[in-house]
């Protein structure tokens, strides 16, 4: 998400932050912005697009003397890139500024309560509002730190905050919750970022700020404080790795760095979108009779989204018995399909360029369908032609392979059809029992990390197989599609993938030993006495006698594949099966890492493959 960065000591301060903010440039961003003290007052310069943009401004400005400064990166979640947009922002009476990673979730509420108070806002931030709060507190006379505590108090969400104020300038205050803030220490000087590779050139003693501290820095001195103001001793750590590991936060790959993420992502991706009562809120997506309206969903897009797509159709087809196609965006366009006007057409992807589905978005719009975008990157091509847009929140996705956006578009779909359940009243959907997993799914994503020892073991045979199968039934079929393509993009081996059912109609012809399938067992839902589950085992018995390997992925507390697999995968159960389905994709995920590790394969950049697809 976006990169944070402060400086105080004898450097030149803005020269250092700009250059954190340069070695943060791996995050992702589309504006940024600086502010330092100057005279009375503090100097914010800030602007759209590239780093160099903010370059010129801090050119064209004498700075030399700056001993303190902090600057952001943004990566876009609440209003467009644009100048006023970008970080750093004021309060009310400029008193004080601040820089912030991660989503207020109750910026709206805290917006109206302070408008009503005559506060007025320049942007379409949650961050104003952030500095708008914390600006109400100050005003009170209390030190910075105290209006910091005070203030986040009244904010809910992900977050990480710098603050800065006019009255006392050597100073800055930070503090966060579930997003991430490292402390740097220095002689006579000391400084922050939201990252440790920021930090490498000018210290490697560095200390990862607690969720709900605050820190309050000044060239000489560090204080941490919890939040109910004790003083909480600072531990540093020293940093041996060198610049580039340090980018992958230690890990070797970004496509394993982003498969860790997860967790976090689900978060993000839930980040204001639940109310206290358990049910959805989406801002900005069509009025509630509109959903009355629509006949039929046409999910539109490519690779990975695609994958996430067939998710959406289980969940619109089963939750709300409305009927839906997914389609490949280079096939939509040139198959001169049938649609309904009272149709609504999804477009799922994480670049929001991919020209496949651009095309197809554009031929919607020719034909005046009501279009949707669920889209990774905010001011993305997609995101601003759809009529409406629901973004991911995963943050920056750089490994060539997707894995953290697929988690989050799925998570979209179900929030969207768990909306829709909601406000067409849509008969036998319990929606706060359904928000309430959702609630638990990422400390269980947590729990699915920690299948790597058995996925290590499983990637020794995967990588000499001649091909693998991805099988399952329902939603574990659909996300079995993804666990392949990813097999196939990374570690390059042939897979083939379809319903577990399939396979005795003529793909079994193609069992021999040294063959692996797996197989998504994580559904034991019973239909006519048998559970679905039992008919997958039946399926593994089919491969087993012709001499295949089998693996199985099912729940915690199956003891049943046991007795045909030779390798088990355990992940939690949830009661919604789509969402057990949703996080066997994360051992799918580690087992094209490990296999590609294994091969010696180039994993963020594999061959003939590029991040974003913007030819037809
Ligand atoms: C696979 C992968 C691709 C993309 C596809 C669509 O790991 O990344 O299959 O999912 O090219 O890209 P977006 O989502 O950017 O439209």
């Amino acid at each position: 998400m976006c990169g944070i960065a402060g400086y105080l000591g004898p450097r030149k301060a803005v020269d250092v932050v700009f250059d954190q903010l340069k070695r943060l440039e791996y995050r992702g961003y589309d504006s940024a912005g600086i502010a330092f003290p100057e005279r009375q007052d503090i100097r914010i310069l800030k602007k759209a697009g590239k780093l160099s943009e903010l370059g010129r401004l801090l050119e064209d400005t004498e700075t030399s003397d700056v001993r303190t400064a902090m600057g952001h990166s943004r990566w876009a979640t609440h209003g467009a890139p644009t100048d006023t947009n970008a970080h750093p922002h004021f309060d009310q009476t400029e008193n004080v500024s601040i820089i912030h990673n991660g989503i207020i979730e109750n910026y709206l509420e805290l917006r109206e309560e302070l408008a009503a108070k005559g506060h007025h806002f320049h942007s379409q931030t949650d961050t104003e509002v952030a500095a708008h709060v914390i600006g109400d507190e100050y005003d009170k006379g209390v030190p910075l730190e105290e209006a910091v505590r005070l203030a986040v108090k009244r904010l809910r969400g992900a977050y990480a905050l710098v603050v800065m104020s006019r009255t006392e300038p050597g100073k800055l205050v930070a503090t966060r919750n579930a997003s991430p803030l490292i402390l740097g220490f220095g002689e006579h000087e000391n400084m922050l970022a939201s990252d440790i590779p920021a930090l490498l050139p000018y210290t490697r003693e560095v200390m990862v700020l607690e969720e709900g501290d605050i820190a309050v820095l000044t060239d000489h001195s560090v204080r941490i404080m919890d939040g109910d103001s004790r003083e909480v001793p600072i531990k540093a750590m020293t940093i041996e790795w060198d610049i580039a590991a340090a980018e992958r936060g230690g890990y070797e790959h970004f496509m394993l760095k982003e498969i860790h993420e997860q967790p976090d992502v689900i978060r993000q991706t839930l980040a204001g979108r639940i109310d206290d009562k358990n049910q959805i809120r989406f801002e900005q997506i069509f009025g509630e009779h509109v959903w009355h309206e629509i006949d039929r969903v046409n999910i539109i897009a490519c690779g990975t989204a695609y994958h996430a797509g067939l998710m959406g159709k289980y969940l619109f087809e089963k939750l709300l018995r409305l009927p839906c196609d997914v389609y490949y965006s280079s096939e939509f366009r040139y198959g001169d399909p049938v649609l309904s006007p009272k149709s609504l057409a999804i477009f799922i992807s994480q670049s929001g360029e991919t020209a496949d589905s651009l095309a197809a978005l554009r031929l919607c719009k020719e034909k005046r369908i009501r279009t949707l975008g669920i889209v990774n990157v905010i001011g993305s091509s997609i995101a601003r032609e759809c009529d409406r847009t629901i973004f991911t929140q995963a943050g920056p996705e750089i490994s060539v392979a997707s894995t953290k956006a697929y988690t989050a578009q799925v998570l979209v779909l179900t929030l969207l059809a768990l909306y829709v359940a909601q406000v067409t009243e849509a008969p036998g959907i319990r929606v706060p029992s359904v928000v309430e997993e959702l609630k638990g799914l990422s400390e269980k994503a947590k729990a699915c990390l920690n299948t790597e020892d058995v996925v290590l073991a499983l990637a020794e045979d995967v990588r000499n197989a001649p091909l693998c199968f991805f099988l399952g039934r329902g939603a574990d079929a659909y996300v079995g599609m993804e666990g392949a393509l990813k097999l196939k993009e990374i570690a390059y081996i042939p897979t083939q993938e379809m319903p577990a059912g399939e396979m005795k109609h003529g793909p079994i012809a193609l069992i021999q030993p040294g063959v692996v399938s797996i197989f998504g067992a994580t559904n034991d839902a019973v239909l006519e006495h048998s559970s679905i589950r039992e008919k997958v085992i039946s399926n593994m018995q089919e491969v087993k006698a012709r001499g295949g390997t089998i693996v199985a992925i099912t729940t915690e507390e199956d003891n049943t594949v046991e007795r045909v697999a030779e390798y088990v995968v355990k992940i939690p159960k949830c009661e919604s099966e789509f969402l057990s389905a949703l996080l066997s994709v994360i051992p799918l995920q580690l087992l094209s890492y490990h296999v590609a590790r294994l091969n010696g394969c180039e994993i963020d950049q594999p061959r003939n493959l590029a991040k974003s697809v913007t030819v037809e």
